[in-house]
């Protein structure tokens, strides 16, 4: 095996990771994370039946229908990705009896703030130790200004939050941040405002909200750079939710970087919103064979991805492809360091403030492996050295953060022969991609 997880003992949560000689097959990655939690959160509120297909059983997203449970909305679990949810609609949620913990989730925490600050009530938001020290100011402030009753540490800017349902005026926002979970925030605070709200984006970020909540019956409406929502009462639906392309990353990245090697992904995400990475993988000479499907057409477009082994040049990411492949980026740093060339990624700085200070923790990484890192206060700079350079192997920490652990795993099987990689602090890879290992010893071979 490549990739030999290790339970129990000193090493719990540890990968150990070695070369890999061949990469092929066929697989599908889990359900996509941002629409799994916005299938549940939007069937929570919608009167009636909904149910979820495909949908992630990650922690992060099985801590979003936790929550929904313990405010009276019924889920029947047919399957780990399938679930009927009965919901008595948004306004007779009820208070739950304890605090709603997010665990590692800030799209979760983000978007549930906005939502219960318009819905009667009392309740506390919180998660675990790096939710508790990620900003939360950017959505309090706007949601305050709505007239929302929030509270927290920091005078309302981190976690523990409370929040009181009030009465909310609509907003105009600039979402100054780039962040979808900020636009999402206002836009279900906007569903029980006493008018219109708008959020107005400089550049477009995951309008996975936008695309979801008319399927709901909830009025949106898309002109240019505007976003704008009425308040609106939302019937039960069925979701069928696509493959994560965030997931797909490392496995795409994996093929692209082992000699020889040729994957497909089926029933991958291609909403146009999130598939900079796939840009940015042309502009360094990839050939990524991308067939939509046409039953995604008009909801969430979906197909199949074909990768083979090639040898990448460097690229200066294009700032405006940032927040569309901002989750992608240490896999991206990986690639590049067997680019040809110095691949530079600016205009990034939203890395420092998520689950970890993602740019600390690749240029640390990476460093320690043997590759040359130049970091900037908003990205990172990397030295690549061709497909054929020599790394070494050694220890490295993921600082509990699955997309370091899996990016950096993805690194490992380009080390030399005999050599191996630890990552440590991998249990938290369960938060977006369970199962992670078995499929990338499906499909990684000695
Ligand atoms: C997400 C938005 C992004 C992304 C996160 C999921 C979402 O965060 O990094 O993994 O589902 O809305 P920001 O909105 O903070 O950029």
């Amino acid at each position: 095996m490549i990739l030999q997880e290790c339970r129990g003992g000193a090493l719990h949560g540890t990968y150990q990771v070695e070369r890999a000689g061949s990469v092929s097959g066929e697989l599908r990655p889990p359900g996509d994370k941002s629409v799994s939690h916005r299938a549940v959160i939007f069937g929570g509120i919608a009167r009636g039946r909904t149910e979820i297909t495909g949908f992630l059983n990650s922690a992060d997203c099985e801590g979003t229908l936790r929550a929904f449970l313990s405010m009276g909305v019924g889920v029947d679990r047919i399957s780990p990705h399938r679930l009927i949810l009965e919901s008595p609609g948004l306004s007779q949620l009820s208070e739950p009896r304890d605090v709603l913990d997010f665990g590692n989730s800030g799209t979760a925490v983000r978007l549930m703030t906005g939502l219960l600050s318009g819905v009667p009530g009392f309740r506390v938001l919180t998660g675990d130790e790096s939710l508790r020290s990620r900003p939360m100011r950017r959505v309090t402030e706007p949601l305050s200004r709505m007239g929302a009753l929030l509270d927290g540490r920091k005078d309302g800017s981190l976690l523990p939050l409370s929040v009181r349902g009030a009465r909310l005026s609509p907003i105009t926002y600039d979402n100054v941040h780039r962040s979808a979970q900020v636009k999402s925030a206002i836009l279900l605070a906007g569903l029980s405002a006493s008018g219109p709200s708008t959020v107005i984006e400089e550049v477009q970020t995951r309008d996975h909200t936008e695309r979801l909540l008319p399927r709901f019956g909830g009025r949106v409406e898309v002109r240019e750079n505007r976003v704008t929502v009425w308040p609106s009462e939302l019937a039960g639906t069925d979701i069928v939710v696509p493959g994560d392309i965030s997931s797909a990353a490392f496995f795409i990245a994996l093929a692209l970087l082992v000699p020889g090697s040729a994957l497909t992904l089926s029933g991958v995400g291609l909403n146009p919103t999130r598939t900079a990475f796939l840009d940015i993988l042309s502009l360094m000479g990839a050939a990524i064979d991308s067939r939509p499907d046409p039953a995604g057409e008009g909801g969430e477009p979906f197909g199949t991805l074909g990768v083979s082994f090639r040898e990448l040049s460097s690229c200066t990411v294009p700032l405006s492809m940032i927040p569309s492949a901002i989750d992608e980026i240490p896999v991206l740093a990986v690639l590049a360091a067997f680019a040809n060339g110095r691949t530079e990624i600016r205009g990034a700085g939203e890395l420092r403030v998520k689950e970890s200070d993602r740019i600390a923790a690749m240029v640390a990484a990476l460093r320690t492996v043997g590759v040359t890192v130049e970091e900037f206060p908003d990205g990172l700079a990397v030295l690549g050295l061709g497909p054929d350079r020599v790394l070494r192997g050694g220890r490295i920490d993921s600082r509990h953060d699955h997309r370091i652990a899996m990016a950096m795993a993805v690194l490992a099987t380009r080390l030399p022969r005999g050599e191996s990689l630890l990552i440590t602090g991998t249990d938290f890879v369960e938060t977006s991609f369970p199962g992670f290992p078995a499929l990338f010893n499906a499909v990684a071979r000695p």
